[in-house]
């Protein structure tokens, strides 16, 4: 007898998609067969598609400190909507995750009220320099910006960024990072002040990530840390790593949603609700990270979700806060991915939540396997969804990808067997995890 038994669905097991049963007890998965034994709670799938709940290495929550945006309970919340199970979270707002006390205090506060599990990184930067040992054990890895970003100043200086680096590595921490060279952007943003929207990708140029990802790499090089390059949207970026893996540096990297389906062009229409850092830049650009998505370059597919006021993001394109609502629709946005071609499911499932498990050494989770962590999303592929503002979790409903046809929907989301979302009418009461 199990406690919980999921029947009649697809599975995406290792070797492919499988009519098989699954048994889920004390929170892992116990069976994996064409017939489990009974359970106590049954679920009937009825044909929908089982897959390793998600994990998202880049999401912004903004508690404590911007709880008007987002908290906890709302963002996880969209996550458990948006097929996620583990979402890594980068403090960007005061107070930054610059001492032990700091994260201590923030993981008291949030886990109580999060339904999917939760991870959070340490800011690295002048103020924690020479200290991140002291909370290490806390952190999935150090954040760095290469250049400011909201209540980030970034490091500026190749002397600071190797003591991190350094650091990091003794450590045998990870070093993740916002690569945008500081100087080219604030060049770029006077240059193009005036274009608005239609300038934004100029502003925050190509270029501009592809110096900051280079000085990265050469550093990574020099000190031997690991890093994994956040969020890339440009060709030469892609390049860039290509090259720093074929000489055998420890660099992995990572894209989101928005760079592989929209183009500079849909921000010039849309305006502010696809402004985001770094920009979304050209067609050109769009297909080598599709590129680099499919082979492997690219390890892992993240969302950057940026919640942000619906008055900040109706503001004009100058004063529009970068950043984008994404979470709520993340295996949806793969689904699409999928259906064009971008990936296979099991490329989604490699960049989404193995390669994810392996890179912040959480390998019970990133696939279906007995004895591996219960955290499942069930996702119905024949209902195609196109969201409205009232279907999202998150605080911010004003989203580039409200609007937008899915091939799918999330159905059910388990977190240790416990379902944390469902679909029922598009809401849940369901309680955290
Ligand atoms: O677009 C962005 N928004 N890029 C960032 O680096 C930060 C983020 C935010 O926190 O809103
Ligand atoms: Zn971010």
């Amino acid at each position: 007898m199990h406690e919980i038994a999921i029947r009649g669905a697809r599975v995406l097991l290792n070797d492919g998609l499988r009519a098989v049963e699954v048994g889920l007890d004390g929170g892992e998965v116990t069976e994996v067969a064409e017939e489990v034994a009974p359970a106590m709670v049954e679920h009937e799938a009825d044909g929908a598609l089982l897959l390793p709940g998600l994990i998202d290495d880049h999401v912004h929550f903004r508690e404590p400190g911007k709880e008007e945006k987002e908290d906890f309970a709302t963002g996880t919340a969209a996550a458990a909507h948006g097929g996620v199970t583990t979402a890594i979270e980068i403090q960007n707002n005061a107070p930054l995750m610059i001492s032990r006390e700091a994260v201590e205090a923030k993981l008291a506060l949030v886990r109580p009220k999060s339904r999917v599990n939760v991870g959070v990184y340490g800011s690295a930067n002048r103020a924690s320099q020479g200290r991140l040992s002291e909370f290490a054990d806390l952190v999935f890895g150090f954040k760095i910006f290469l250049a400011p970003s909201h209540g980030d100043e970034g490091v500026d200086t190749d002397v600071m960024l190797s003591l991190l680096l350094e650091e990091i590595a003794r450590i045998g921490s990870l070093a993740v990072i916002h690569a945008e060279d500081r100087a080219m952007i604030d060049a770029g943003i006077e240059a193009h002040a005036r274009a608005g929207a239609a300038g934004w990708s100029k502003a925050r140029s190509a270029a501009a990530e592809v110096k900051a990802v280079e000085r990265a790499i050469r550093l990574c090089e020099r000190t031997g840390c690991r890093i994994h390059l956040f969020h890339l949207s440009s060709a030469g970026a892609v390049d860039a790593v290509a090259d720093a893996k074929a000489r055998g540096l420890p660099v992995t990297a990572a894209t989101c949603p928005h760079y592989v389906v929209f183009t500079e062009d849909d921000t010039a229409r849309v305006g502010g609700l696809l402004k985001c850092n770094p920009s979304i830049k050209s067609a050109a650009d769009r297909d080598r990270l599709r590129e680099g998505l499919r082979d492997g370059t690219l390890d892992v597919i993240e969302t950057d979700h940026a919640p942000h006021l619906p008055e900040e993001k109706r503001a004009p394109f100058e004063t529009n806060p970068s950043g984008l609502s994404g979470v709520d629709v993340f295996l949806p946005v793969l689904l699409h991915l999928v259906k064009e071609g971008v990936l296979t499911l099991d490329t989604l499932v490699e960049r989404a939540c193995r390669a994810p498990a392996r890179l912040y050494g959480i390998e019970r989770k990133g696939e279906i396997a007995a004895g591996r962590d219960a955290d499942l999303v069930l996702v119905d592929d024949s209902r195609p969804w196109t969201p409205t503002e009232a279907d999202f979790e998150s605080k911010a409903k004003l989203s580039p990808w409200v609007g937008f046809e899915f091939p799918g929907r999330v159905v059910k989301t388990f977190v240790g067997g416990k379902v944390v979302w469902e679909e029922r009418e598009g809401r849940t009461p369901t309680a955290p995890a």
